[in-house]
């Protein structure tokens, strides 16, 4: 079988770096893909939401399986345009449709869904420009620190932590009135602060049945000790210590079958990954987010301690099969740090030439911003590689990810040194 996978980042590597071990693998591509992703198969020069292109190749290159990488296309509903197109039919397509990618594309629509299917989340309610005096008063009522959430998609910039009652309405304020997020910030949820340790699970589903693929955490903030800036993800362990089997437990039970019946009950066919950010309050989950795809760079750390064929998996759930096939994982740690360009996640530059790529070091390097020029690579965006290292405890797999940089670099490569600190003594 023929397999496009639609992205360019660190996750999409991994997916497709797995999805090539695969017997059933033919030929792989990858949509637009990056200077990583070449040396598994062929990249195709379309964007992300280029769906007329996209359907265009899946024809001509007669591909089977398509796994869609990031939100944006599937909250744009790419799925849903590809189910339409003559003679693709038969196309199996991992990812949600457009009403299933609600639970990441409108933090209210995802609000109300947990708070029907009675799944333990924050309190919280919205507010528009039109009642934006009630907010203000709802405000006044709540104890700091406050949560204020852009509605939208606002690539994890959207959520303010308000440290004082004035803070959070200035946020209101900002983003209702002055359009701080344009379309995303039309609608405001004012949240409940949960105070906890923050962990990812993932579920993949086709709809009726399920599988609970390795939790993980990442590491989001762009200085050590969490302190600076948000990113996408700096680094990512899994497992994490704190998930022990009781509370992963309380997650399927609490979390995960209502979620799946939720959806089942609005009808929403929901066939791909969920993303459930959580926070573990005194050993309790609390649902912070749902994202309709996987992580990145947590899938850096899941997709390689998957010790099965992914391809058959994911044909399985496109199917609506998945209870036919088994999901082994190793019981191995794997953890990932991810380098970035200088000045990342503010201005920073591109085109810098990436030395010390051999073959032979000790960790996977999985490819993010990076790209081919004159024959050489080059960093081509903010997050440029993540070194996925594996062993029998965090710290070996640490070593192994860290290992690489004493090889590896660009002018001013940045990276964090304390991936997974705070997980070693639990
Ligand atoms: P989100 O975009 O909803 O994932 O939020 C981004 C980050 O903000 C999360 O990963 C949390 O670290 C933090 N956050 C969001 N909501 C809450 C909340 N209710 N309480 C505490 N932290 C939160
Ligand atoms: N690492 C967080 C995300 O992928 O949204």
């Amino acid at each position: 079988m023929n397999v496009l996978v639609i992205g360019s980042g660190g996750r999409e590597h991994t997916l497709a770096w797995k999805i090539a071990q695969s017997k059933k693998c033919d030929k792989i591509f990858v949509a637009p893909g990056n200077a990583g992703t070449l040396s598994l198969g062929t990249n195709l020069d379309l964007g992300v939401n280029d769906f007329a292109g996209l359907a265009e190749a899946i024809k001509s290159k007669n591909i089977g399986l398509v796994v869609i990488g990031p939100e944006d296309p599937l909250v744009n509903g790419l799925r849903d345009y590809l189910q339409k197109v003559d003679g693709l039919q038969d196309l199996l397509i991992v990812g949600p449709g457009k009403d299933g990618a609600q639970l990441e594309g409108s933090k209210d629509f995802s609000k109300d869904f947990m708070q029907e299917f009675g799944i333990p989340t924050a309190a919280s309610r919205t507010f528009t420009k039109e009642n934006i005096e009630e907010g203000y008063a709802y405000i006044e009522g709540q104890k700091a620190p406050i949560v204020v959430k852009a509605d939208g998609l606002a690539a994890g910039k959207g959520v303010i932590i308000a440290q004082t009652v004035a803070e959070a309405k200035d946020a209101l304020r900002s983003m209702l009135l002055e359009n701080k997020f344009a379309e995303a910030g039309q609608k405001v949820l004012i949240e409940q602060y949960l105070d906890g340790i923050e962990l990812s699970v993932f579920v993949l589903t086709d709809g009726k049945n399920y599988k609970i693929l390795p939790e993980a955490k990442d590491y989001k903030r762009i200085g050590e000790q969490d302190k600076g800036l948000n990113t996408g993800g700096m680094g990512s362990v899994s497992p994490v210590p704190f998930a022990t089997t009781e509370f992963l437990g309380k997650v399927e039970e609490q979390v995960v079958k209502p979620t799946l019946n939720g959806l089942a009950a609005k009808e929403i066919d929901y066939v791909g990954f969920i993303f459930i950010g959580l926070m573990n309050m005194q050993g309790e989950p609390y649902v912070i987010e749902y994202n309709v795809r996987m992580g990145d760079p947590e899938t850096q750390v899941v997709i390689p301690r998957l010790d099965c064929d992914l391809l058959e998996v994911l044909e399985a759930a496109g199917k609506g099969t998945l209870n036919e096939v088994s999901l082994a994982i190793k019981p191995e740690v794997a953890t990932t740090v991810v380098s970035v360009a200088g000045g990342y996640p503010e201005s920073y530059e591109k085109g810098n030439e990436i030395v010390g790529l051999d073959d032979n070091l000790a960790a996977t390097i999985f490819h993010a911003g990076t790209k081919i020029q004159d024959d050489r690579i080059v960093t081509n965006g903010g997050r440029v590689l993540a070194a996925t290292g594996r062993g029998g405890s965090i710290e070996e797999a640490l070593e192994n990810s860290y290992s690489v940089y004493s090889t590896i670099s660009w002018k001013d490569i940045y990276f964090r040194r304390d991936i997974g600190q705070d997980l070693m003594n639990l």
